[in-house]
């Protein structure tokens, strides 16, 4: 399993550290906070001061961490609910925006990062793990093919403002997806979201080409 180093996903990389020998069941069992904190301090190491509250994680994530992202039904239950609530759809009611926007922010992989000029603007990095307009070949599979996506969904409404929600928040939908938070954590904008849900399901989208 491959998975981009963004300090959002750093709750998502601890299932690196699974111990030698470990079964599938002993997996599940919590793990001490302790050993959780001194693996996140050491991966980021080289932050600047300032950056080192990045590592922190939330309520959320920590659970996700503490059960090795194989958190126990109840507690999946709690973090669906606490990152549903989070989730802001447009106060205009439209859930698409500009394809061709969407197109180049699902490309962009630069943002968040401490090297980044400040103001520089944060993409989704989607291709790291999914595929998305079949003629682009450099992908992740990390996450499912999102090829012909808007076409399969024959684009109902309900699955346009599942898919928004999802990427608004992936984690009010899946409890410890890997998946990064790119509306609740303010990734990418409201506007960003709407233009990458229109190059999922515009029909003139290349994604459903
Ligand atoms: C670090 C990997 C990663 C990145 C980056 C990522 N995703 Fe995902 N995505 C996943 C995984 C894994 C799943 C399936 C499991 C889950 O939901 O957690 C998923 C599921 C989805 C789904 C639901 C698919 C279905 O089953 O109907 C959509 C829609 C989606 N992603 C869109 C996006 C978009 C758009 C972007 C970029 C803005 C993006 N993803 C970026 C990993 C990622």
């Amino acid at each position: 399993m491959t998975n981009i180093a963004t300090p959002i996903l750093l709750g998502a990389l601890l299932c690196l550290t699974a111990i030698p020998g470990a079964t599938a069941q002993t997996a599940k069992k919590p793990i001490d906070d302790a050993i959780v904190e001194k693996y996140l301090a050491s991966t980021f190491s080289k932050a600047p001061p300032e950056w080192q509250s990045r590592i922190k994680p939330d309520e959320t994530l920590a659970a996700c961490n503490k059960f090795r992202n194989e958190v126990p039904p109840a507690e999946a239950e709690k973090i669906v609910a606490r990152e549903t609530a989070k989730v802001k759809f447009p106060a205009d009611g439209k859930l698409m925006g500009d394809w061709k926007s969407g197109a180049k922010i699902a490309n962009e992989g630069r943002g968040n990062q401490f090297s980044d000029p400040p103001g520089t603007t944060a993409g989704g990095n989607c291709y790291a793990c999914h595929q998305m307009e079949a003629a682009e070949l450099s992908y992740g599979t990390l996450g499912p093919s999102l090829t012909g996506y808007g076409k399969a969904w024959k684009n109902d409404p309900e699955a346009i403002k599942r898919a928004y929600a999802k990427v608004y928040d992936s984690q009010s939908q899946v409890a410890c997806s890997n998946m990064p938070r790119f509306g609740a954590n303010g990734v990418l904008t409201e506007a960003q979201i709407k233009d990458i849900i229109a190059f999922l399901f515009d029909p003139q989208s290349p994604v459903n080409k």
